[in-house]
């Protein structure tokens, strides 16, 4: 349990460093990310290099013990550049070039951007591969945001085909898999195949998915031309890239399988403003962010980089289930991007670190030092203010620091894992079928998943979200929330396993390619499931159905299906007498979109029967355990109270939680 900051020491004077490593020190950080948007001052012509600043500020760090991730630069080419080569700018769907003037102006298939990105990755590499204070290099910055990951440039366009030609080798093939004989969409070439963009009407959902894959292996690609030289150059390094929230641009999973260490940045204020919360959840969660948007995505980067160890400091997990992962951004007072940026409470920075804590980070990083006087984040808080004063981010950065040497002379904390019982099952793919094609204009994949957490955070229960590929065999529960098309092997580990499963709506509902299954959905989960789906609805706003189960009354929206049983039962009926969810042996299938109450009335009744302690908990207030720890967050306004039910001792707050207050316990034999 580490903590680190990101610094920009080249829009600072150079008489501050000094002063602001000492400061970090004196907080409890021992980690510090530079340089990822820093290229135009590391090269300010072309092949001049300006490095003396960069060594300074890596020297000043050092001073102090500070461990560095430096990162390639690669997420703001220089003018100079761009100007020399405008074709490595990205092009947007309209046709319009993305230009220089903010960041993330490049095109990932550009292959002079290619070049470039290897080149100074590997004059960085070069000079501070072997630097002692350079633990760990972060990729890039954010790949994907600002919505970058798809480029209809003349590259882009190329390197698609290329891409579809690997894929189907002949033509014939990919006219088969995208169903290309409705509306004669017959090619007779891959180089007659296009970017579905422009066109008159929807464009073939095939396609699109195609493209999206496309999209999503070059980024893979360019990531791993980075890592290739990293590791030559910087051997023993940890490796990671910042990932974003609620976001699925690009396959994480894939790219993460090159990595060392998963990160993320952590928003919870901006993220509860800007996606799918109802309005009341946004003002409720305004100042203390959403109680499991953090944790969802912990939880979830936490199943990245699975087995692998560590040799830079930040602790280890020699345990294969549990992914290495870090907050490399931790929002730490007001945003500068969110349509709203309240303050959060005082007290919520300090909540925050301890729940990525409580769920295994190994580091977490506040975003950013300081507020920058000037630009466009100037309205973004930083920990300390522009006039180099402790803002509240500081001083609650410095109260974790004191915790947690505090809590280090009781008991070594750095090697703790999480370990849930519940496995969620997230395919980056099958989120991209239920966007290209919703058939609702407001069924979202990425919600669906998200409630069915939330739900089981509210009833005390850990969860690991986890890829289709991840082995499954010691879980109790798992749900498939939103898996369109589940493959061959993800069946085979579902079938070999004992555990209670639970399938969303439209699991099973297409094949790879995109089309409905022979067998109609559930297509190959039809057997394990015991029902086949024959029709299907979207619900207009307003219109919502009753579902009685047991003695109780779900309700259902925007989504719900009509199903045979074949060999399953009915559990659960649609107030016209339609089956809502059936259940075959172990396995239960949804066959509407439930409010999130719902869920948590279903997936409490499917814990139970899995096996494992609920506890209906007050929504404001949340427990993790790690290891041997229990720790409790109060998110709410009032004071809450929390007491183990087995042997502990209190290591942090108590049984009775002040609003924005957490707990630690410590489990005893
Ligand atoms: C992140 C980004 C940072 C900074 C931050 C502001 O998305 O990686 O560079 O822009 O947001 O919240």
């Amino acid at each position: 349990m580490k903590l680190g900051v990101c610094y920009y020491p080249e829009q600072w004077p150079e008489d501050w460093w000094a002063d602001d490593a000492r400061r970090m020190r004196d907080i409890g950080i021992s980690h510090v990310r530079i340089a990822e948007f820093a290229w135009s001052v590391i090269e300010p012509e072309p092949d001049h290099f300006e490095w003396s600043w960069l060594d300074h500020a890596i020297e000043t760090l050092h001073d102090q013990g500070l461990s560095i991730i430096l990162c390639t630069p690669t997420a703001t080419p220089p003018k100079w550049l761009v100007d020399a080569h405008p074709d490595i700018l990205a092009v947007d769907a309209q046709g319009v070039t993305r230009e220089f003037g903010s960041r993330r102006h490049y095109c990932f298939s550009s292959a002079v951007y290619r070049q470039q990105s290897q080149r100074i990755t590997r004059l960085m590499a070069t000079r501070y591969g072997e630097h002692p204070a350079v633990t760990a290099w972060q990729t890039d910055n954010e790949y994907g945001c600002h919505d970058t990951v798809l480029s209809y440039s003349p590259a882009a366009r190329r390197a698609f085909r290329g891409w579809l030609k690997v894929r189907y080798q002949n033509i014939e093939a990919l006219n088969h898999a995208w169903g290309s004989v409705f509306w004669s969409q017959c090619y007779r070439d891959f180089n007659e195949v296009d970017p579905p963009v422009a066109a008159v009407t929807e464009t073939n959902p095939a396609h699109r998915l195609d493209w999206q894959r496309f999209a999503s292996d070059e980024v893979v690609a360019f990531n791993r031309e980075q890592v290739q030289i990293l590791r030559e150059l910087s051997p023993g390094r940890s490796l990671t890239h910042n990932f974003m929230g609620f976001f699925t641009g690009f396959n994480h999973h894939d790219v993460a399988a090159d990595l060392d260490v998963a990160s993320w940045d952590s928003y919870p204020l901006g993220f509860t403003q800007m996606f799918f919360l109802s309005p009341d959840e946004k003002t409720r969660w305004a100042r203390s962010g959403h109680p499991d948007i953090a944790s969802f995505h912990h939880d979830l980067y936490r199943g990245m980089c699975v087995g692998k160890s560590a040799d830079d400091g930040t602790g280890s997990s020699d345990d294969k289930k549990t992914g290495r992962w870090w907050v490399m951004e931790q929002q730490p007072g007001p945003v500068n991007w969110a349509h709203w940026n309240p303050l959060p409470y005082n007290g919520m920075v300090r909540l925050w670190t301890w729940q990525a804590f409580a769920h295994g980070a190994e580091l977490v990083s506040y975003f950013r030092w300081r507020q920058a006087p000037f630009a466009q984040e100037q309205m973004h808080a930083g920990l300390l203010r522009c006039d180099r004063s402790d803002d509240q981010g500081a001083l609650e950065a410095a109260e974790v620091g004191k915790e947690l040497v505090q809590l280090r002379q009781k008991l070594p904390i750095d090697n703790l894992s999480v370990r849930p019982n519940v496995a969620l099952v997230f395919d980056y793919d099958a989120l991209w079928m239920t966007q290209i094609q919703p058939q609702g204009a407001d069924y979202n994949g990425l919600e669906l998943c998200f409630r069915i957490y939330s739900a089981f955070r509210q009833m005390g229960l850990d969860v690991d979200v986890v890829s289709p590929h991840a082995v499954l065999s010691h879980y109790r529960l798992i749900v498939l929330p939103a898996m369109h098309h589940v493959s061959a092997a993800l069946l085979a580990k579902l079938s070999a396993s004992t555990a209670e499963i639970v399938l969303g709506p439209r699991t099973g509902s297409k094949t790879a390619n995109f089309q409905i299954p022979a067998n109609l959905a559930p297509g190959v989960l039809a057997e394990l499931a015991g029902i086949t789906i024959q029709r299907v609805a979207s619900t207009p706003p307003g219109i919502a159905h009753e579902i009685l189960l047991d003695g109780q009354t779900l309700t259902a929206t925007r989504w719900r299906e009509e199903l045979r049983l074949n060999a399953a039962t009915a559990e659960a009926w649609f107030e016209d007498g339609g089956v809502a969810i059936s259940r075959h042996l172990l396995v239960r299938y949804v066959a509407a979109w439930l409010s999130p109450n719902s869920w948590y009335t279903l997936l409490r009744i499917a814990a139970v029967d899995a096996g494992l302690m609920v506890t209906d908990l007050p929504a404001a207030l949340r427990v993790s355990r790690l290891g041997e720890l229990t720790m409790v967050f109060n998110f709410g306004d009032e004071f809450l109270t929390w007491m183990p039910s087995y042997r502990a001792e209190n290591l942090l707050g108590g049984a009775v939680l002040a609003p924005r207050d957490i707990a630690v316990w410590r489990s005893l034999p």
